[in-house]
């Protein structure tokens, strides 16, 4: 059976982490927005270009350049059997235009698994990793910006009825029992 999910979640809050696990676990491909963007920084394609400077402040990238980026994404051959989406959607407005093109597809989103991590937990996993946008500055950015664009498109799922909150402050192992359980 086809598996669409989407992981909602702070920076840090183990949704790459996880998708990884369980993208293996179903061979659906794992379509993280920020990954897709990094590879466009180091290539410096146009894409990648318009969105460093965003990416280094802890703002979001213009959704112009995320949402067609993320239709081309979702008409691979490897998204048909479905997928796991992690960093998108990042507001309510790419919500609803992934609401929409989904709907167009045929595709609805089968689970959105929101990962719940304490941001003192965040900040200091972010300061050990040590990616490009893992300095406090940014990362307290990071956190706001989340804080007030992303949840509310916890509040979207919620009215929806296809949220599930999974506690992201346990091992990686627990976390991922957790959402084996949670989209069976
Ligand atoms: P993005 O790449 O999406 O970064 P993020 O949301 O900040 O996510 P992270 O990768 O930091 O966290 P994660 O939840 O995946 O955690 P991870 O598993 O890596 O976005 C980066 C930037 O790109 C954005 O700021 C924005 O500019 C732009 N962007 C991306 N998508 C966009 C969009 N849709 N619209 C606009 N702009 C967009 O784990 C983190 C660390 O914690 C790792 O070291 C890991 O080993 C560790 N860890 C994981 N799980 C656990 C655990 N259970 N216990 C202890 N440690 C753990």
């Amino acid at each position: 059976m086809a598996k669409r999910l989407i992981f909602l979640g702070p920076p840090g809050a183990g949704k790459g982490t996880q998708a990884e696990i369980i993208s293996e676990n179903h061979q659906i491909p794992h379509i993280s927005t920020g990954d897709i963007l990094r590879a466009a920084v180091v290539q410096q394609t146009p894409l990648g270009k318009q969105a460093k400077d965003y990416m280094n402040r802890g703002e979001l990238v213009p959704d112009v350049l995320i949402l067609n980026l993320i239709q081309d994404r979702l008409g691979y051959e490897d998204a048909v059997n479905g997928w796991i989406l992690d960093g998108f959607p990042r507001n309510v407005n790419q919500a609803a235009f992934l609401e929409e093109l989904l709907a167009k597809l045929e595709q609805n989103a089968d689970c959105v698994l929101n990962l719940e991590v304490p941001d003192e937990v965040l900040v200091s996993r972010l300061l050990a990793r040590k990616r490009k946008d893992d300095n406090e500055s940014t990362i307290r950015r990071r956190l706001e910006v989340y804080h007030q664009d992303t949840v509310p498109v916890i509040d979207f799922y919620q009215q929806r009825s296809t949220l599930k909150t999974i506690d992201g402050d346990r091992p990686p192992e627990e976390v991922t029992e957790q959402l084996c359980s949670a989209i069976v």
